[in-house]
């Protein structure tokens, strides 16, 4: 067959690969693979998506007005200078398809969210990734490797895999050292979960400048299977988002059930606090049996097994057993890997598991 030939960058690609989700062996089985909130939506949420099902064949609000509202709302922020996605992964893709053509630079850490990769290539962009610091985004590093093709920097804050997360003193070090021509794009997927009296999402930098600050309704909120994503930006940057974004990107039951997300605090708090309390006990239980387990302010916890061939066992041992985790070779770290915080229940399992494994 004749085939049309893709763009070469595409072909550069290696296309994302998503936690697994099926096991042919067990029963049960435990996803811990994709940092999804173990304790499901809201029920508020799940209430409204079964009383508006039937108004499904009428399109969605384009302009997201209530989720917007919500989201100004609940983190202080002005309605106008936000714009939703079909997840943060399509606020990911505008930036690129908007800032990033060939021979354009976009700086991202080693250990890094793997779509600040695959977005820039797609668009015929550079990517540069640059070297961290103890499992942490280091600015000088950061600012050394800036050169004058330099377009965008994406941050996670905090980061996935590593769990690790840069101060508001430390953001802003960077947004000011930052040539003022970049884009620094801090991406907050998890930023629901960190209790640290020193962190911030950095939106209180969108209004001094080059910055877009992303937000996620896949995490903490319980949504991943809509894909409801929003960032926020200055109006300059939104107008520019705003003409490559789809009429309908974002599906009504989607915008419904993250409005409602946002109100119900009370199921937001539950999940974070469930979600936090379980980080030290699961550290501990995983230093007994002589892992190493990096600090983190997300829904996940990076262990390290020492070993590449270790953590490929550890992570075969568990399969069998119904437990999928995340390998995260991909992301530079071949002897760790990552473990969703789910249940306390969930938790017990994987330590039991893995005891069992450390024995053997
Ligand atoms: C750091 C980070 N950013 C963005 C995303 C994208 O999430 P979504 O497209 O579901 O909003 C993820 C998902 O795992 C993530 O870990």
């Amino acid at each position: 067959m004749v085939m049309t030939p893709a763009n070469k960058a595409i072909l550069e690609i290696t296309p994302y690969k998503g936690g697994d989700s099926k096991l042919s062996n067990v029963d049960k089985i435990y996803r811990l693979a994709s940092n999804e909130c173990p304790y499901g939506p809201s029920p508020k949420a799940v209430a409204l998506m079964q009383e508006i099902a039937s108004t499904s064949h009428r399109y969605p609000d384009g302009g997201a007005h209530e989720l917007r509202q919500e989201l100004a709302l609940s983190y202080g922020i002005e309605q106008e200078q936000i714009i939703c996605g079909a997840g943060s992964d399509e606020i990911l893709s505008f930036i690129c398809a908007a800032y990033v053509s060939p021979g354009d630079e976009v700086i991202y850490t080693e250990h890094g969210f793997l779509m600040y990769r695959i977005s820039t290539l797609v668009n015929g962009g550079t990517p540069v990734s640059v070297a961290e610091k103890g499992l942490k985004a280091d600015i000088d590093t950061i600012i050394a490797a800036v050169t004058e093709n330099t377009k965008v920097v994406f941050i996670a804050n905090p980061n996935n895999p590593t769990g690790s997360y840069l101060t508001k003193a430390e953001l802003a070090e960077l947004h000011a050292q930052l040539p003022k021509h970049i884009l620094l794009v801090i991406d907050g997927a998890y930023r629901e979960y960190v209790d640290k009296v020193d962190y911030s999402d950095g939106c209180e930098l969108v209004a001094s400048g080059n910055v877009m600050v992303t937000g996620t309704f896949s995490k903490a909120f319980g949504l991943g299977g809509l894909r409801v994503g929003w960032g926020y930006a200055s109006p300059e940057i939104l107008d520019i988002l705003n003409r490559i974004r789809g009429p309908f990107n974002v599906s009504g039951i989607a915008l419904a059930a993250a409005t409602a997300s946002l109100k119900d605090k009370e199921w937001l708090n539950k999940v974070v606090e469930e979600n936090n309390k379980l980080i030290p006990y699961v550290t501990e239980q995983l230093e007994k049996i002589s892992l190493k387990a990096y600090p983190t302010v997300g829904n996940f916890i990076l262990v390290d097994f020492g070993e590449d061939d270790k953590a490929i066992a550890a992570d075969e041992y568990l399969r069998e057993n119904g437990v999928i985790i995340r390998r995260v070779a991909a992301y530079g770290l071949p002897s760790c890997l990552r473990i969703t915080i789910g249940t306390k229940e969930d938790m017990d399992f994987v330590i039991a598991n893995l005891t069992e494994f450390m024995q053997s």
